[in-house]
């Protein structure tokens, strides 16, 4: 038995992860993108992906957004449902690494457990988490969506960083910090993840 399905087997094929690596030149992997409303995450996400596809890499963005206007369009912001939110953009995440593509998960993920869970179905080194620390005076100074102002007001419930819990990561791969007047630009934040990933090989 898997989950709620029974009498189901695996099934393989010969042309596996690694031959789709070679022909694509990559190896495939998740980049997680982790931080409040307005941190960034969309936009280092864009660039991320600009500066990998520019150096002929395949990415794929999963935004947490664009994935509830379909995928997770039958979730809502509770606990329950930002975890199912994530568990299955980790599903699909771990299905494009599988793929061989370098997958840019970008996502508020406020929850540390739900963020493991994801960690946990890849391979050790295939997941990498990016911390957007920003804090929330200066998520709600922008404001880009209109949804603090909202939240302040009541309007929303459940807002995360107002009425609703972040856990910053603790032990994640990168930190990118945007807490003075001169922060680094998206394309810089973006270097700083790509020349991680080249090292990382
Ligand atoms: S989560 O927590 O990971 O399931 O959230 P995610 O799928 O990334 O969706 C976050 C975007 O949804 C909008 N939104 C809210 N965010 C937080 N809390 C509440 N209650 C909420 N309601 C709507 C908001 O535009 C988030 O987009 P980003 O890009 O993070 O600003």
């Amino acid at each position: 038995t898997v989950g709620n399905s029974t009498n189901i087997k695996w099934h393989s094929c010969s042309v596996g992860k690694l031959e789709r690596q070679e022909l694509l030149r990559q190896k495939g992997c998740v980049i997680w993108i982790t931080g409040l409303s307005g941190s960034g995450k969309s936009t280092l996400a864009c660039a991320l992906s600009r500066g990998l596809h520019s150096r002929g890499k395949l990415t794929y963005i999963l935004d947490g957004d664009n994935v509830r206007h379909g995928l997770n369009s039958d979730l809502s912001f509770r606990a329950e449902d930002r975890a199912e939110n994530i568990r299955r953009i980790g599903e699909v995440a771990k299905l494009f690494a599988d793929a061989g593509l370098i997958c840019i998960a970008s996502l508020i993920s406020p929850y540390r457990k739900d963020r493991s869970a994801c960690r946990a179905m890849l391979p050790e080194g295939d997941f990498i988490e990016v911390f957007m620390d920003v804090p929330l005076q200066v998520c709600e100074a922008r404001d880009p969506k209109g949804l603090y102002k909202l939240a302040r007001a009541g309007k929303i419930k459940g807002f995360t960083g107002i009425d609703d819990p972040y856990e910053p990561p603790l032990d994640c791969e990168i930190v990118l910090q945007q807490k003075g007047p001169e922060c680094a630009s998206p394309c810089e934040m973006a270097e700083e993840v790509i020349c991680f990933l080249e090292e990382k090989g």
